[in-house]
């Protein structure tokens, strides 16, 4: 049986049941018209086939506007075409995969059942979009929820047309609207620690996942990088508040001079005498890792235009886990990337 939207959303504003109002073509899918809240009567559009379950004031934020213009020109062919910030699609399923705990040959095999099956997967700050379209193809028995807070969410949607499984929401990590508890494996990767208030948006994300459901977050690490450097050495000039049309220009220049820097790092690291010290250090591998024109203007982007940009360490990640009723089960070898199990009921 289809699952419709409907059974997972709810109202952003207090959490009441939302129905259909207006004309709409599909009622498992809402594609056109109205969701109004039978508790506080708020109503909300849905528009381009997706239901925009945000307030006025987070629809107009900075950080909206800003993702929004990254993840349109991205669409829009503006930055790399076949990786996402330098990885392809192959990498990021593998990545979802080892996170959860996933095996590929379970996963993949002929005859053998699909681990996510029956399950719900969520996705929140999806971004481009392209994981989740790709997971939802792959794991067609399982239900996704891909949800952003960005207006270029309408490019996910149009990606998702054919896939049953797979529904958008606009939505912020501030007021959720999906049902408390109703989430098996909830995804959200580089998301929380541009809002401003990572730890409670971290909370929000918690209420979401079911019991013995799993959480995997990744924020940056608290750590000497030359790109954070340039940032802080650009910070007094205010560059949040300039056209994003500008800062992608300065982006496209910086990149530059960037890839020369990288390429040179790629020779040193290429060294016998040093290889064997770069495959040691996790931050030296992420440092030299190969880089194309394309994918720095898309990384520079993410790194000037946003006007948060907060750091953690693993233990500290780890301890909202501990907070929340998780436990912290794994720990992903790119920090800070910590996927937690709820252990105990949601209070
Ligand atoms: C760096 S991108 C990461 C996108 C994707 N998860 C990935 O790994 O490629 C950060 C994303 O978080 C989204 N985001 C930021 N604040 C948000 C909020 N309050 N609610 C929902 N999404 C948000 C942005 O719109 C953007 O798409």
């Amino acid at each position: 049986m289809r699952v419709s939207v409907l059974d997972f959303l709810v109202c952003p504003s207090c959490s009441g049941k939302l129905r259909l109002g207006g004309t709409t073509a599909d009622a498992a899918e809402v594609t056109t018209g109205e969701l109004l809240c039978v508790d506080c009567g708020l109503d909300y559009p849905v528009a381009d086939g997706v239901p925009r379950l945000v307030s006025a004031r987070e629809r107009d934020s900075h950080v909206a506007a800003s993702f929004g213009f990254e993840w349109q020109t991205f669409h829009d062919g503006g930055f790399e075409s076949d990786t996402v910030f330098g990885r392809t699609i192959d990498e990021d399923v593998a990545q979802f995969h080892d996170v959860f705990d996933i095996k590929a040959a379970e996963s993949g095999e002929a005859g053998r059942r699909d681990p996510l099956d029956g399950l719900v997967v969520a996705d929140i700050g999806c971004g481009s979009g392209k994981l989740t379209v790709e997971l939802a193809r792959r794991h067609p028995g399982a239900t996704f929820l891909a949800v952003d807070v960005n207006p270029a969410i309408t490019e996910v949607a149009k990606a998702a047309a054919d896939l049953p499984n797979l529904h958008v929401v606009q939505g912020s990590v501030f007021a959720l609207p999906v049902r408390e508890q109703s989430v098996d494996r909830l995804w959200c990767n580089g998301v929380i620690h541009h809002t401003g208030a990572t730890e409670i948006a971290f909370t929000g994300l918690t209420r979401l996942v079911a019991q013995d459901g799993e959480l995997f977050v990744w924020v940056y690490q608290r750590k000497v990088s030359p790109l954070v450097l340039v940032r802080d050495l650009l910070r007094p000039l205010g560059l949040h508040t300039w056209s994003h049309r500008t800062v992608y220009r300065i982006c496209r220049a910086l990149s530059l001079p960037t890839l020369i820097a990288v390429r040179l790092l790629n020779t040193i690291a290429g060294l016998p005498v040093l290889r064997s010290l770069v495959e040691r250090s996790t931050h030296a591998r992420i440092l030299t890792r190969r880089r194309n024109y394309d994918e720095l203007a898309l990384t520079w982007f993410d790194v000037l235009s946003p006007r948060y940009r907060d750091t953690y360490t693993v233990e500290q990640v780890e301890s909202w886990y501990t907070h929340s009723g998780f436990e912290p089960v794994r720990r992903y070898w790119w920090p800070v990337g910590v996927t937690g199990k709820r252990t105990k009921p949601l209070r």
